[in-house]
């Protein structure tokens, strides 16, 4: 099984960002969680970051009869991005929705998630570890 990882725009920010909401562990500290995370599962994984839309929508299309799964944590992109859900629909592959904050408990702005409209699970609100848990789920399911 090989499982591909998405973040979006600002998450290669880690560390500096808001570490209020964020925490204080890097975008490599958070890289080297999924790896390892993993490799504990026994499954493959690669860990992509971008903070273009375009990219992130081609990199999805590229999972298609590449992955067998994909988490993704698309950021602002959430909250506005039509075409980061089309893409997920086009490959139709199993998809976990990952936030690090409780967004649900954050700004009216971002209560909407055009993404996690194409997903089958979101954890949100758990740090590093909403990461490890959207892995099981894709792994038990
Ligand atoms: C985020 C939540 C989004 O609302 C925000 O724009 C982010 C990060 C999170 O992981 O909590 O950039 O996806």
């Amino acid at each position: 099984m090989k499982i591909l990882i998405i973040n979006g725009p600002n998450l290669n920010m880690l560390g500096l960002r808001e570490p209020e909401i964020y925490g204080r562990q890097s975008y490599a500290d958070l890289c080297t969680f999924c790896e390892r995370t993993c490799t504990d599962l026994g499954v493959a994984c690669e860990v992509f970051q971008s903070n273009h839309e375009g990219a992130i929508v081609d990199k999805i299309q590229m999972a298609y009869a590449n992955f067998d799964g994909i988490i993704i944590n698309p950021a602002a992109y959430t909250h506005t991005s039509v075409s980061i859900l089309d893409a997920l629909k086009a490959v139709a592959l199993p998809a976990v929705e990952v936030h690090l904050s409780a967004v649900s408990e954050r700004e009216a702005f971002r209560q909407i998630s055009y993404a996690g409209l194409a997903c089958e699970k979101t954890f949100a609100g758990l740090g590093f570890e909403g990461y490890r848990r959207a892995a099981e789920y894709l792994v038990n399911r």
